[in-house]
């Protein structure tokens, strides 16, 4: 995607990793939208950034938001509560993807490593939105990254990893700076190396790389119609699948799976 004049639509903009991911597309030629709740909390956002308000968990109030946008980046959340997950993290991606209405736009979703791990009721739920992303028919890269700035001063260097296997919920799993998981949210936008990737995000000791593409470029793609990352396991069937996501996958992704 070319940077000049496209829109993009910041989900969760007054959050730790949405503030970088705002400055982060207003540095990399974007327009920005920032989605918010609150416009008092949203004061400290770069004057640049044109703000909508709406809630994720009322459809009615992301019309606005994803009008003629070109991509969208999700960085929202809310608790490891299951319920809070299912009716914030997962609905607020279901309810942007339907409030789009079948218009294409380019997709980064931030969800967080280790989402593939069984029996944690939160993270099947944060898996959930990841599966209708990709049955979305959108061009998308779904980031999942390790511990919020758990990492020292000389750790920068960015790791692209697959398969969610470091699934031990510590930061054993992968440490990454905030303003870093936002420079790779919106370098995958307009990455096509990056394009129908899941990837895990961590640094190791090193200097961060000036250009991605190369990381990008040596994951392998999802396989087209899976709704599962290419290297993914513990697969739920959908038939096993709570119903509200089997509707929300009906009417998202269309075919059934
Ligand atoms: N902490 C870690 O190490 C780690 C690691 C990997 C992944 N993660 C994931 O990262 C996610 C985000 O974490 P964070 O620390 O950046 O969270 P945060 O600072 O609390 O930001 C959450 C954002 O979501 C927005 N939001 C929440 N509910 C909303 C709603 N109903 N409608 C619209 N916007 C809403 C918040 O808006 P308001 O400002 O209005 O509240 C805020 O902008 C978490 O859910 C977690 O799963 C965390």
């Amino acid at each position: 995607m070319n940077q000049t004049n496209a829109v993009v639509l910041v989900v969760g903009a007054t959050g730790s990793i949405g503030r970088h991911a705002v400055r982060e597309a207003l540095h990399q030629g974007y327009r920005v939208r920032a989605l918010v709740r609150d416009i008092g909390r949203a004061s400290s956002l770069p004057k640049q950034a044109e703000l909508v308000v709406g809630d994720l968990t009322i459809p009615d109030t992301l019309v606005a938001a994803v009008d003629a946008v070109d991509a969208i980046v999700f960085t929202h959340g809310s608790t490891t509560r299951e319920a809070d997950v299912r009716d914030i993290d997962y609905a607020g991606v279901a309810n942007v993807l339907l409030a789009l209405r079948g218009r294409p736009a380019r997709i980064a979703l931030m969800t967080a490593v280790g989402t593939t791990r069984p029996g944690v009721p939160y993270a099947a739920w944060k898996r959930r939105g990841e599966r209708l992303v990709r049955a979305s028919g959108n061009d998308y890269t779904i980031v999942r990254p390790g511990w919020f700035d758990y990492n020292d001063a000389d750790q920068r260097r960015v790791v692209l990893r697959q398969g969610d296997t470091a699934q031990s919920g510590t930061p054993a799993d992968g440490v990454i700076a905030r303003d870093q998981i936002a420079r790779v949210l919106i370098d995958s936008l307009s990455a096509d190396a990056a394009n129908r990737r899941t990837l895990e995000l961590a640094v190791e000791t090193g200097a961060e790389q000036d250009d991605l593409t190369p990381d990008f470029a040596a994951l392998r793609p999802d396989i087209p119609g899976a709704l599962d990352g290419v290297a993914d396991g513990n697969i739920t069937p959908v038939r096993s699948e709570p119903r509200r996501f089997q509707e929300d996958l009906a009417r998202i992704g269309g075919e059934p799976h």
